[in-house]
């Protein structure tokens, strides 16, 4: 991240690269990640509910770690690379913690759900054999007020047993754009 010196009002280019795709973004240096997201970028997926870092309902991977994206702004997100709930599945190709929320109803109104989505990736990806007893604790970053929390654990439990090494990588990523000048990796003919 390159140092910033701005005042809150001070536009300042930030360039992120969100669910594969290179962006540049010309922003008051007060806005958050989240706002950014969600009001720059159109990825209403990220929810946001406290706005203080309580509720996790706006946790996206920046670098591959799950963040609190109401808690940074978003020149700190410079040269990053963010993933956000849209990023983790196809439209017709869910993710498989996708599919596994809706199979065990471990969705209800939804608000929590990329929040819960983004930070079971997280657990999975960093201790895909996290044990039973750990789950609860390991999930308690994000605030469902509607479901009940045991069918979420129950979503996150099958995927950790059908997915031993970790879950699949974000599958809605689209490949980084090549520098100018940079060979596509194209084969011709
Ligand atoms: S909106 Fe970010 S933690 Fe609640
Ligand atoms: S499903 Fe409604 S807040 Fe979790």
């Amino acid at each position: 991240m390159r140092p910033v010196n701005a005042g809150p009002e001070d536009l300042v280019e930030t360039r992120m690269t969100v669910n594969g795709t290179p962006a540049v973004l010309t922003l008051p240096a007060r806005i958050t990640l989240a706002d950014a997201l969600r009001d720059h970028l159109g990825l209403t997926g990220t929810h946001i509910g406290c706005e203080h870092g309580v509720c996790g309902m706006c946790t996206v991977l920046l670098d591959g770690e799950a963040v609190r994206s109401c808690l940074m702004l978003a020149v700190q997100a410079d040269e990053a690379e963010i993933v956000t709930v849209e990023g983790l599945g196809r439209p017709g190709e869910l993710h498989p913690l996708q599919e596994s929320f809706g199979r065990n109803h471990a969705v209800q109104c939804g608000f929590c759900t990329p929040g819960f989505l983004m930070s079971s990736y997280d657990l999975l990806a960093h201790s895909p054999s996290v044990p039973d007893e750990e789950l609860p604790a390991a999930l308690s970053g994000v605030i469902c007020r509607c479901t009940g929390y045991r069918n979420i654990l129950t979503a996150v439990r099958e995927v950790r047993d059908s997915c031993p090494d970790g879950p699949p990588p974000p599958g809605n990523c689209a490949p980084p754009a090549p520098a100018p000048g940079e060979d596509s990796g194209a084969q011709d003919g």
